[in-house]
Parts: C-alpha cells; sequence; structure tokens
C-alpha cells in the first residue's frame, strides 16, 4: 500500500490515520492469526443473548480483513470454530454457521474484488452440508486470486491436525529418516504457508486453546482485553506496531549496536 492511499483511507486526524503513520510498511508480520475471542461475554454486558455477540463480531471480521489485505499483510488467519466448541448448546452452534454461511455469501463479490484467496483450514468434512456447500464455492472462486490469503479456521484443533498429519506420513509411507520439520510442516493445513509472526487473542485470556500448536512456535503474542465485537482496524494497528518493537531472537542473542565505528 502507497502512503497515499493509506491516507485515503484513513480519516485525516483519525486514531487510525495517526497509527498507520507510524507503520513501517518493510517490517509488517507476513502472517497475523487471530483468536476471536469475547462474542458472549460482549452480549453479556449488554444483556443480550450470545449469539448476538457473534452477530456483532461479523463486522469486526470485515473490518479486520479489509484492513490486513490494504496494508499488505500476506497471510490473515481467524479462528472460527474449534474442535472443542461443539460442547456449546446445539442452537448457538447452529447460528455460528449460520453466520458464517451469511458471511461468505454476501463477502464473497468483495473478496474477488479485493483479490483476496479464501481457505478452510480443519476438518471440513464434519460441517453441515449446507455450510460445506457455501465453503467449498468460496474457496474455488477465489482460488486463483493472489492477493491477501484468508484462512478460516473451523472446526480447527492444533493437536487433532498434527495428529492427522502424523497418519498421512504413515499412509504415504514416508521412513523416519524421510521426516523433518519442513516434510511434516507440509502435511499441514497450512502447506505452503509461512508461519503466523503475529498471534492476536482478544478479550484478556492468556492462552492458545488449541490453535496452530505447530505453527505459533516463534509467534509473537499481542492479548489485548478489548472483546472480539469491538475490535477493530485501530486496534490490528496497535498490535502491528506493538509487534514492530519486539526483539525476535529464535533462541539465539541479539547483536549488540557497535556506535562511533
Ligand atoms: C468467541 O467468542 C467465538 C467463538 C469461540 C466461536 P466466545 O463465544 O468464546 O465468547 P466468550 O469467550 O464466551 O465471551
Ligand atoms: C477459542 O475460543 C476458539 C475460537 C476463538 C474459535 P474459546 O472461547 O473456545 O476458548 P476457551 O474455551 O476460552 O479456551
Ligand atoms: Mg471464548
Amino acid at each position: 500500500m502507497s502512503f497515499e492511499d493509506l491516507l485515503t483511507w484513513a480519516p485525516a486526524g483519525s486514531r487510525e490515520e495517526a497509527l498507520a503513520r507510524q507503520l513501517n510498511f518493510e517490517r509488517l508480520p507476513v502472517h497475523v492469526a487471530v483468536i476471536m475471542d469475547g462474542n458472549g461475554r460482549w452480549a453479556a454486558q449488554r444483556h443480550l443473548p450470545r449469539v448476538e455477540g457473534h452477530r456483532a463480531g461479523i463486522d469486526a471480521v470485515r473490518d479486520v480483513v479489509e484492513t490486513s489485505a490494504r496494508i499488505g499483510i500476506d497471510v490473515l488467519t481467524l479462528y472460527a470454530f474449534s474442535v472443542e466448541n461443539w460442547k456449546r448448546p446445539p442452537t448457538e452452534v447452529s447460528v455460528l454457521m449460520g453466520l458464517l454461511k451469511r458471511y461468505l455469501r454476501l463477502e464473497l463479490e468483495n473478496l474477488l474484488a479485493n483479490d483476496i484467496k479464501f481457505q478452510v483450514i480443519g476438518r471440513q468434512d464434519e460441517l453441515p452440508a449446507d455450510v460445506r456447500h457455501e465453503l467449498d464455492v468460496g474457496q474455488a472462486r477465489t482460488s486463483g486470486n493472489r492477493g491477501m490469503r484468508f484462512n478460516i479456521a473451523l472446526n480447527y484443533g492444533g493437536r487433532a491436525e498434527i495428529v492427522e498429519a502424523a497418519r498421512s506420513a504413515i499412509e504415504a509411507g514416508l521412513r523416519p529418516s524421510e521426516l523433518d520439520e519442513q516434510r511434516f510442516g507440509d502435511l499441514l493445513y497450512t502447506a505452503g504457508q509461512p508461519d503466523p509472526d503475529l498471534l492476536i487473542r482478544t478479550s484478556g485470556e492468556m492462552r492458545v486453546s488449541n490453535f496452530l500448536l505447530w505453527q505459533i512456535a516463534y509467534a509473537e503474542i499481542w492479548v489485548t482485553e478489548t472483546l472480539w465485537p469491538d475490535f477493530r482496524a485501530r486496534h490490528l494497528l496497535e498490535a502491528i506496531l506493538d509487534y514492530q518493537k519486539r526483539d525476535r531472537r529464535y533462541g539465539g542473542i541479539t547483536q549488540p549496536v557497535v556506535v562511533g565505528r
């Protein structure tokens, strides 16, 4: 994104503009992953049923997808439904599935217009047939897109993903000596994608809840008290600015800056 584009997007004098001006476009996280949490609490604060929180969360999804694509994030992964979320009341689960279907139907043209490639990570075969159909259409129609990759983690579990990868290694007849981290990574849903650089969690919980366990090995974690339905572009920009101040050492040491030589 050019600086001019940025200024047309963020209204002059807005918080977004002030934050966007501070961004270092040379050091953007390549992959941002988000645990969208707090919909239920958002609804409870307003004495509304939990599902109203999920409904309100859709606006946050739109804003984050659009902002990420605009600023030039290569991969965005949103955690929408975990393998453990089936423990919730059936009505809540079916509202969530319905919202997802509607989101895809309404947003598909927008995803196409923005060259976004949509992909599901998780066990799609266990999802209701009508949801699977919508996901298939979304993935097929955006498959040729070359802009941002947008992964939705749906019926996703990090441990399940690792077990499935191990099973496929066995099924493929790989010998132990042929298996290394690179090869194993290629058996995961995120094959070919860079690992998340930045992991955001909303609503203050300090846990990863079975999300991308393999891939977040060296992700920088940013947790905000903001509840997901209230999360907007400015929060994403705050997270990225904080990320840009981090010293990523990957187990090594920071090289001291030698001044005056
Ligand atoms: C996140 O919000 C959405 C999903 C997990 C599907 P929650 O529904 O978990 O909201 P809280 O954590 O109960 O507030
Ligand atoms: C994580 O949130 C799953 C998603 C955001 C889809 P949860 O609300 O399910 O996580 P816990 O139960 O608080 O760990
Ligand atoms: Mg939650």
